[in-house]
């Protein structure tokens, strides 16, 4: 008889609205694994985040990624709490995590299935299908900087955006291989006029590393003017490199696009495997609807799909978005974010139910 696979899923849920939508995204992998017979999960819960913080006055223990480093992924609700400083519950966990693991890749899918709202005039689902490929290490985000004479008249703050040749090369050569692996077109994002010293290196080693991808259609665009093209044009953009911090912002307006913050998924990838990936929804502890069953967990969904195909079950990757994208179809089981009436957990079963017939 064949062995059954066992994947080892670290799973932190979180804050808010966190632990609401992982219980759902857990329902999805578990039916799945039902369906399947050759495999199965085991799932670890780190009580970590904001809760633990003002228990324990850490984020996560110190030995926190030595107990993570031994799964297959890990699967992260969201964290950030009012009483919590953000830059404290952001740094504490997250960002340690996807610096400890080296997790440099960030890949968010933004994409318009039909069913989903959609805020823009005369745009078609299929006008909007992008992957941004979010530099996930350094950057903006590095946290190196001062903050001298504090509270004094003569404070100086300083924030250095960092970028190494290393970790510009590597993400940059990510996305052209994820470009020239699906035929597609690779925009950067950048700000060479203002940021006189980071993104002249940036559009440097773009053109730089695109001489290995001749076969890659290629555009730059200054990050200004890409917000205004993801509303205006988003047919322009396809494959999408972009450094942390205008990752970040670009994805959340791809969310607005495409459905809300509901809908987005992101993967957190050691591309190497040395270490373990993370899969999160990229919205984040939504204090404002957490306890009420409001959230929507099909953000969830589809970062549990992006797991699967870390794991290698790609036919599940596929079958968990066919859920997602039949359900917005045929308007059943939405939430209310979503024009619908159905709780986050009934959004979870009806997800469930429908993957077998997937
Ligand atoms: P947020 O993403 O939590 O919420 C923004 C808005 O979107 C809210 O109105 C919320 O109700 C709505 N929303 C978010 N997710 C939703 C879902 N699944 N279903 C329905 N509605 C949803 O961002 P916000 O309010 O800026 O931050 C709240 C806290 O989350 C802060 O402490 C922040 O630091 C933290 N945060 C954590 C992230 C993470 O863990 N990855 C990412 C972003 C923020
Ligand atoms: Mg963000």
């Amino acid at each position: 008889m064949k062995e059954r696979r066992e994947y080892k899923i670290a799973v932190i849920a979180g804050d808010g609205i966190g632990p609401e939508v992982i219980a759902e995204g857990r329902k999805l992998l578990e039916r799945a694994a039902e369906l399947d017979g050759s495999f199965s999960f085991c799932f670890t819960e780190f009580p970590w985040g904001c809760d633990y913080y003002l228990k324990e006055g850490c984020m996560m223990p110190p030995d926190g990624l030595d107990r993570l480093a031994g799964h297959d992924a890990v699967f992260l609700g969201a964290v950030g709490r009012p009483d919590v400083p953000d830059h404290v519950s952001l740094r504490g966990l997250l960002l340690a995590i996807r610096h400890g693991f080296d997790q440099y890749v960030n890949i968010r899918p933004v994409k318009l299935f039909p069913g989903a709202p959609c805020p823009l005039k005369d745009v078609r689902p299929e006008d909007i299908d992008m992957v941004f490929v979010r530099e996930n290490s350094e950057g903006e985000y590095s946290g190196s900087g001062a903050w001298l004479y504090e509270g004094t008249p003569q404070e100086v703050v300083i924030q250095n955006g960092v970028f190494s040749r290393k970790g510009t090369e590597r993400i940059i050569r990510h996305a052209y291989e994820l470009a020239r692996r699906d035929g597609r077109s690779l925009t950067s994002i950048s700000k060479g006029n203002a940021l006189n010293y980071s993104m002249v290196f940036w559009d440097r080693v773009f053109k730089e590393v695109g001489e290995e991808y001749p076969d890659v259609e290629t555009h730059t665009l200054l990050v200004d003017a890409a917000a205004m093209f993801m509303v205006k044009d988003p047919r322009r953009f396809q494959v999408v490199v972009a450094s942390n911090l205008f990752g970040d912002i670009l994805t959340d307006l791809g969310a607005a696009i495409s459905g809300g913050m509901g809908l987005a998924a992101g993967a957190n990838i050691n591309p190497e495997r040395v270490h373990p990936s993370m899969f999160e929804p990229i919205h984040g502890s939504a204090p404002d609807i957490a306890g009420r069953g409001l959230a929507n967990p099909m953000a969830t969904f589809w970062s549990a799909a992006q797991l699967m195909d870390h794991l290698g079950e790609k036919t599940w990757h596929d079958r968990i978005l066919a859920v997602v994208a039949r359900m917005l179809r045929d308007g059943t089981g939405l939430t209310r974010d979503l024009g619908g009436t159905a709780s986050t957990s009934e959004c979870g079963d009806t997800a469930a139910d429908l993957l077998g017939e997937a």
